[in-house]
């Protein structure tokens, strides 16, 4: 038996256990204290009542004899494809309802779709980024090529930015962006689009914080960018949208434009994947109802309020910072020109807050590190309270 080597180059432990290691021992030496969590993106608030409703009933339906699901279809049922493809429409998308993938979040599908692409293509992938990108393809044995996202071209890098001697075939995009908050507008992905299609290329765009962005003009969707479809997979997700982090539902989408990929990708989950939970599909259906809108948008509108606030103290402290208007994601630069651990450890002593290091995200997030508005507002106003005492 000859193992994957290549788990070898990763990094010792994902970025998010490392930071929960290092909480859990901080608390368990220190049981006084209380430790305010900004770290992962991981929500505070319920799920609205809608969903919760819609859940109910669907256990009910589980329990009676003509209403009990056993397999469900691995892409999904068509009552949620039709309420995603419906959620589209709005942003004047049109989509078949087979190229619409029910998942069990963006994350899985993100490393799962490398299972249709050969070992040989170039990767690109913006540093920093959410880590997801490059260690899947770490463990998949492929080399990863790096396009520097830095306060230079205001954490968007654009074609131009990269290197003349990379020759592109699967590149990632993730707007708004994590860690950086930042977000494309229509000409700057118009450029990315045009540039796969030129390439032959593939873009997989991660649009898990398309719910964030308040302006109207800045895409949701790389779809309502034409030529999209013919180059483009698109990855959302349910969990910040209307906190699903723990109820795992997410859609993925591969448009039929892009030749086999479609139908590989059903051969692959009709293989590897069972569908997500009935129960589970029917809550996410209601998260895409008028009402089930509405209370999302309250749940959003108040994380928000969250960003805003750090926003402001920060601003207070005086310390340079991005995001946080179109993401839930508030991007800063290290006070004292600490680096990114350092200030992790020196937040977590001196005011028990916990940060994600931007160092975690990729080499230019040296220096930088990420509070997110996941946190109730009790939470965020005692820590932005404690920062001011810190740095004020
Ligand atoms: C994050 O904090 O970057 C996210 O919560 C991670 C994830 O969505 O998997």
């Amino acid at each position: 038996m000859n193992i994957n080597a290549n788990y070898d180059n990763l990094e010792q432990s994902y970025l998010f256990s490392t930071i929960a290691k290092k909480v859990n021992e901080y608390i368990n030496n220190n049981p006084e204290k209380k430790v305010i969590r900004l770290g992962i993106g991981d929500v505070t608030l319920p799920l609205c009542k809608t969903v919760i409703d819609a859940m109910h009933r669907a256990v009910d339906e589980m329990g009676i004899q003509s209403t009990f699901r056993g397999y469900g279809p691995e892409q999904g049922y068509d009552f949620l494809r039709e309420a995603v493809r419906g959620y589209y429409r709005k942003h004047n998308v049109d989509l078949e309802l087979d190229e619409i993938f029910i998942s069990d979040g963006a994350k899985s599908d993100l490393g799962n779709i490398l299972d249709l692409f050969a070992k040989d293509n170039v990767v690109l992938v913006p540093d920093p980024v959410y880590p997801v990108y490059v260690d899947t393809n770490i463990m998949a044995g492929r080399e990863v090529k790096f396009i520097d996202a830095n306060g230079e071209n205001e954490f968007l890098p654009g074609v131009n930015n990269i290197d003349k001697n990379i020759k592109a075939d699967i590149i990632y995009i993730c707007s708004p962006n994590n860690p950086t908050g930042a977000v494309y507008n229509k000409e700057q992905l118009k450029e990315w689009v045009d540039y796969a299609l030129a390439q032959k290329a593939v873009i997989l765009f991660d649009s898990a914080y398309e719910c964030f962005i308040s302006d109207e003009k800045l895409p949701r969707t790389i779809y309502e960018i034409e030529g999209a479809k013919d180059c483009a997979i698109e990855f959302c997700s349910l969990s910040k949208t209307a906190g699903f982090t723990g109820t795992r539902c997410g859609y993925t989408i591969v448009p039929k434009n892009l030749g086999k990929l479609n139908k590989m990708w059903v051969r692959r989950q009709t293989t590897k994947f069972n569908g997500v939970p009935y129960i589970v599909q029917r809550g996410a259906e209601a998260v895409f109802s008028e009402e089930g809108q509405k209370e999302i948008g309250e749940n959003i509108a108040y994380y928000k309020e969250n960003a805003k606030l750090i926003s402001e103290t920060l601003k207070d402290c005086g310390i340079w910072h991005v995001g946080g208007k179109h993401s839930p994601y508030i991007w800063l630069k290290c006070p004292n020109d600490m680096k990114s651990w350092e200030f992790f450890d020196y937040l977590l002593n001196n005011a028990q807050v916990v940060g994600t290091p931007g160092a975690g995200f990729g080499k230019n997030g040296e220096g930088y590190f990420r509070l997110t508005s996941f946190g109730s507002k009790e939470n965020t106003k005692e820590a932005m309270e404690r920062f001011k005492r810190l740095f004020k």
